[in-house]
């Protein structure tokens, strides 16, 4: 086996690499007061700021879209879409969204009132958002291992089966729904074991819960399960899949990760109890179901885009990348979440900055610097976006699907070795000003 990764594709269209002074990037801060998501793209050179809808589509994807059939209602491109859901999945009830979120707003309007729970190993934001605007309880159920950062465990996303049981036991006629969200975004993109996810699926239905999965990172979380647990590694990745939904009842799915697109998501179902509602209120909020509030050419790439994801050669790759990233990372005495999950990289800036208190905003100072020395956008996800809960001081660097090279990413390991020699002298940051929610995407900063 050769060391080099090598990407498994030829590049035929090609973006400029923004590349600008680091005195010009001062600028740029300066105006957006350090907060990243206040810069625009046009001054970032490597942004990871999400792996979600960042994709490069395929030729194949390109030419799809040119062939699509935008009619209203009965779109041809919507059946050749419903059918490779259900080719993928087995479900044979397929409703398309224009992105996760939706999905999640349909599915729990219909579902949830007031004083309901729904289980899951860790919820996403805008999932757990969704739930708590019903006036439900989003409940999350990851094993204790999940919550600390550097141990080392093959399935660090899988749910905590004894809690599930108690807990199903406990609530069962306020649970509507159980979830396990894989891969496991909000605990580090890590995975869940096909054993964990049929034992979850037994507790469930022992108790006639409907699961539900949430498989916006279903190919990766399959590609982790197929090289990580025992005498699977013969198995064809479509079968894992096809065994990983067979378990549940159903999907949503933000199609902007490992459906390879810009835009999109869908739930599929297996059966027929919730369609009819479900349909309804997509009428009344995201478009006729046959189009959902996407463009038919949108669903054509989408199609497209659920063959290109299960080609093995594609998450060998992607799966790849981020894990070398990971080593050479721990070889230069970053401190990191481990293991690496699949879609991203997780700094603990708290760890890497000691002299930079909690208070002072680490992960806001590293996130600063990664942009000024290499351009570099990424996302703090500590005391800035959770104030006080802040379990832990981390910086996100998320990585688009098939977007940047080896090469590139070889170019970002050197500036971390750069860094690190300076970590030592970084200062922290104060906020001068704050809205009281979300205040991470508008807060300003300044340097202390
Ligand atoms: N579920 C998970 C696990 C997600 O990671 C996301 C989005 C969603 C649902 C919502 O999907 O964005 O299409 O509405 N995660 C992105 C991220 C935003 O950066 O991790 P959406």
């Amino acid at each position: 086996m050769r060391k080099t990764i090598i990407e498994p594709f030829k590049i035929r269209v090609t973006e400029p690499l923004v590349q600008l002074t680091r005195q010009k990037r001062e600028s740029v801060l300066e105006e957006a007061h350090y907060n990243l998501f206040l810069v625009r793209s046009e001054h970032v050179t490597f942004d990871f700021l999400t792996d979600s809808g960042t994709t490069a589509m395929s030729a194949a994807q390109w030419a799809a879209m040119m062939v699509s059939d935008e009619s209203y209602a009965g779109s041809r491109s919507f059946h050749r879409f419903r059918e490779k859901v259900t080719s993928i999945t087995g479900y044979p009830h397929v409703i398309p969204t224009h992105q996760g979120r939706a999905a999640e707003k349909l599915l729990f309007g219909i579902l949830l009132k007031p004083g309901m729970k729904v289980p899951s190993n860790n919820h996403f934001d805008t999932t757990r958002a969704n739930i708590e605007y019903m006036g439900a309880q989003a409940v999350d159920l990851v094993i204790p291992e999940g919550k600390v950062p550097e141990l080392e465990h093959p399935f660090k996303g899988n749910i905590d089966l004894e809690r599930l049981e108690s807990f199903c036991k406990e609530f069962k006629d306020k649970i509507p729904l159980g979830m396990l969200t894989i891969t496991n975004n909000t605990g580090g993109g890590q995975p869940v074991s096909l054993e964990n996810i049929r034992d979850a699926a037994r507790i469930y239905h022992r108790y006639g819960i409907p699961f539900i999965l949430d498989a916006c990172r279903f190919a990766e979380n399959a590609w982790f399960i197929k090289t990580r647990e025992p005498a699977r590694d013969r198995d064809p990745i479509r079968n894992i899949v096809r065994e990983i939904f067979d378990l549940a009842d159903g999907c949503m799915m933000s199609a902007k990760k490992d459906g390879l697109v810009n835009i999109g998501g869908f739930i599929a179902l297996k059966h027929e109890t919730w369609v009819q509602d479900l349909r309804n209120q997509l009428i009344l909020t995201e478009g006729f179901p046959t189009y959902g509030g996407l463009a038919a050419r949108d669903l054509e790439a989408l199609t497209v885009g659920l063959d290109e994801v299960l080609e093995e050669d594609y998450l060998r790759y992607r799966i790849a990348t981020s894990h070398y990233m990971g080593r050479r990372l721990i070889e230069l005495g970053i401190p990191i979440v481990r293991p690496v999950g699949g879609h991203a990289i997780y700094i603990d800036a708290a760890k890497f900055l000691p002299q930079i208190p909690k208070s002072e905003f680490p992960g806001q100072a590293l996130a600063v610097e990664l942009y000024l020395q290499d351009g570099i956008r990424s996302c703090e996800i500590g005391s800035v976006m959770f104030k006080e809960a802040a379990p832990m001081e981390l910086v996100r660097l998320a990585f688009p699907r098939r977007v940047y090279t080896q090469s590139h990413f070889d170019y970002i390991l050197e500036g971390f070795e750069e860094l690190r020699a300076r970590a030592a002298s970084l200062r922290g940051f104060r906020i001068t000003e704050a809205p009281p929610f979300l205040r991470h995407f508008t807060a300003k900063f300044a340097k202390l």
